[in-house]
C-alpha cells in the first residue's frame, strides 16, 4: 500500500468494535494504513492474545500484520466502552450477526449491545458505522435508538459499510477490496468514510455511496449470488448422478462462457462457514416480514440443494463401503468449511463426519487448523494429529476440505496405510487418474462410478493468493 496517510490529514482516529474474524483484521489493516486505532471487544482473552500479539483465529497473513500494526505504536485494544467513546472519530462496529438459537432469522444483541454502549458515551461529533451484515432495514431502526439513547441526540450519525472479506484471504479483501459501499444518510458522513478509507480510494477502487437499505442489501445479496451459483453447480451435479453425465466437464464447460464464469462454480460438498448459510436463511426470513418472501423463496431451495450433498457424500461413502457403515473405518480429512480457514461453523465436512458416527462408522478426523474447533463442536468424533494417522486401516478415505496436503498426497504413500483402496473426493480436489492407476475406487458427487479421469475443476478453484501486501 503506497499511498501515504500524511496526504489526507487530519487523520481520524478509529475505533474497531468486535474483534472477531472481520473486527481484528480490519483494526489491524486500518493501523496498517496509517490511522491510530482502538481495538474493542467485550471478551477479555480476545483482547488479551491480540495485545500480546496473537490472533485468536487462524487467517493466513494476519499474524504477520498484527505484528507490523502494534510495533507501530499506532493499534492497541481495550474492553473499555469509555475509552472506545472518547477516542475514536469514526466508530467501526464488527460484532457477529449469528443464526437465532429459535429461527432462521438474524440474532442482533450484540449489535444493538454495542451500538447503544457507544451512544450513551458518545459526546462530541462522531460517525458510527455497521459493517457487521445484518437484515435490511436494521440500519435505519438503529439510527433512532442510537440518536434517542445518545448525549448527541440527532448529531450522532450512523453510516453502513458492508465488508465483503473471505477468511483465508482477509488480509487481502481488506487492504484491496473489489469495491467499498458507503450507506449514508448525508455529505458529512460520506466525506468521513472517504477519508478514512482515503489509501483504499487512492488506488482507485470503485466506491458506490448508497442510501442505508441499499448498502445492507448489497451484502446479502451479493452471498446470496454466490451460495445460489454454488447451488447451481451442485443441482446440476444431482441430475448428472441420475444420468451418468460428469458433472467436472459439465462446469467447465460452463465455466468457459463469459457470461457464466467459473468462480463459485465448482461442485462439490457446497457451502459452509459462518456467513453464506446464515445470510441466505436471515435473507428469506426478512423478505418474508417485508411482504416480498416469494422474490427470494429459491434460497430455500438453494439450501436445501446445499445440505443434500451433505447426505449424498454419506451415500457414496457407504456405497464405496459396501452398503453398510456400522464398524466401517472412515478417515475424515478435513473439519474446517473450507482450505485455509479454522472455522467450523455449518462445516460441510463436520457434518459429513458426524453422520458417519450416526451411523456407526469409526470415524478419524484430521483437520491442519482446525481439529481445535471441531472437537469442541463435536466432542463425540475422533480426532488424530496426522493424516497419516487419520488414514491408518482406513476402510474408506473421505477428502472433505481440500485443503493443499490432501490434494497433494501421494496415492500410494497412502494406500499403503489404508485397509481398503478407496477414496471419495467430496471436493473435486484429486486427479482421480492418479488414484485409479494406483489401484483405489475413486467416487466424487457428481461423477459416474468409472468416470473418464480427465481433470477439468481445478481451474474453478478459489486458489490463496500470494499476499501482495
Ligand atoms: C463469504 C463471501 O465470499 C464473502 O464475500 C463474505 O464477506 C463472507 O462470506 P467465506 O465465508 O470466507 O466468504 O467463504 P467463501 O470463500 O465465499 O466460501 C464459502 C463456501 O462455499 C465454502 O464452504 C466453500 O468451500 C464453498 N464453495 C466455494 C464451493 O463449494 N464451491 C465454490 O465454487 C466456491
Amino acid at each position: 500500500m503506497s499511498t501515504p496517510l500524511q496526504n489526507h490529514e487530519p487523520a481520524p482516529k478509529v475505533t474497531v468494535i468486535g474483534t472477531g474474524y472481520l473486527g481484528a483484521t480490519h483494526a489491524v489493516c486500518m493501523a496498517i494504513m496509517g490511522f491510530d486505532v482502538l481495538g474493542v471487544d467485550v471478551d477479555q482473552r480476545k483482547i488479551d492474545l491480540l495485545s500480546s500479539g496473537r490472533v485468536p483465529f487462524f487467517e493466513p497473513g494476519l499474524p504477520e500484520k498484527l505484528e507490523e500494526a502494534l510495533a507501530s505504536g499506532r493499534l492497541r485494544f481495550s474492553t473499555d466502552f469509555d475509552e472506545a467513546a472518547a477516542f475514536g472519530d469514526v466508530h467501526f462496529v464488527c460484532v457477529g450477526t449469528p443464526q437465532a438459537a429459535d429461527s432462521s432469522a438474524a440474532d442482533l444483541t450484540y449489535v444493538d449491545a454495542a451500538f447503544t454502549a457507544l451512544a450513551t458515551r458518545i459526546d462530541r461529533k462522531a460517525l458510527l458505522v455497521g459493517k457487521s451484515t445484518v437484515p435490511i432495514g436494521t440500519a435505519a431502526r438503529i439510527t433512532a435508538m442510537v440518536q434517542s439513547v445518545s448525549p448527541l441526540g440527532e448529531e450522532l450519525e450512523l453510516a453502513w459499510n458492508p465488508e465483503f472479506l473471505r477468511e483465508g484471504f482477509a488480509v487481502q479483501d481488506t487492504l484491496f477490496p473489489d469495491r467499498l459501499v458507503f450507506g449514508v444518510s448525508s455529505p458529512w458522513a460520506e466525506q468521513q468514510l472517504r477519508r478514512v478509507f482515503a489509501p483504499i480510494l487512492d488506488l482507485d477502487t470503485p466506491a458506490i455511496v448508497a442510501d442505508l437499505a441499499t448498502s445492507e442489501l448489497v451484502k446479502v445479496a451479493a452471498n446470496s449470488f454466490l451460495a445460489t451459483k454454488i447451488s447451481f453447480i451442485n443441482a446440476m451435479a444431482e441430475v448428472c448422478e441420475a444420468t451418468g453425465a460428469d458433472v467436472n466437464h459439465l462446469a467447465k464447460a460452463l465455466s468457459l462462457d463469459d457470461r457464466i464464469g467459473g468462480r463459485f462454480l465448482k461442485p462439490g460438498l457446497g457451502f459452509g462457514g459462518g456467513c453464506l448459510p446464515k445470510d441466505i436463511r436471515a435473507f428469506k426470513y426478512r423478505a418474508e416480514e417485508l411482504g416480498v418472501g416469494q422474490a427470494v423463496s429459491f434460497l430455500g431451495e438453494v439450501d436445501s440443494i446445499n445440505n443434500r450433498r451433505r447426505v449424498r457424500t454419506v451415500d457414496l461413502i457407504r456405497e464405496l463401503a459396501g452398503g453398510d457403515l456400522a464398524g466401517v473405518r472412515v478417515a475424515a480429512l478435513g473439519a474446517a468449511f473450507k482450505p485455509n480457514s479454522d472455522d467450523v461453523r455449518d462445516a460441510p465436512a463436520l457434518d459429513v463426519a458426524r453422520l458417519l458416527y450416526l451411523e456407526g462408522a469409526i470415524v478419524s478426523v484430521y483437520d491442519p487448523e482446525a481439529n481445535a474447533n471441531a472437537h469442541r463442536a463435536y466432542p463425540d468424533l475422533n480426532y488424530v494429529e496426522s493424516m497419516a494417522e487419520a488414514v491408518e486401516q482406513a476402510d474408506v478415505v473421505a477428502l472433505l476440505t481440500e485443503w493443499a496436503e490432501f490434494r497433494n498426497a501421494d496415492p500410494d504413500t497412502l494406500g499403503a496405510l489404508v485397509n481398503h483402496r478407496r477414496i471419495l473426493d467430496g471436493r473435486h480436489a484429486l486427479n482421480a487418474n492418479d488414484y485409479t492407476s494406483k489401484g483405489w475406487q475413486y467416487r466424487a458427487l457428481g461423477r459416474p462410478a468409472q468416470a473418464a479421469t480427465v481433470e477439468l475443476a481445478s481451474d474453478l478453484r478459489d486458489e490463496t493468493p500470494t499476499l501482495a501486501v
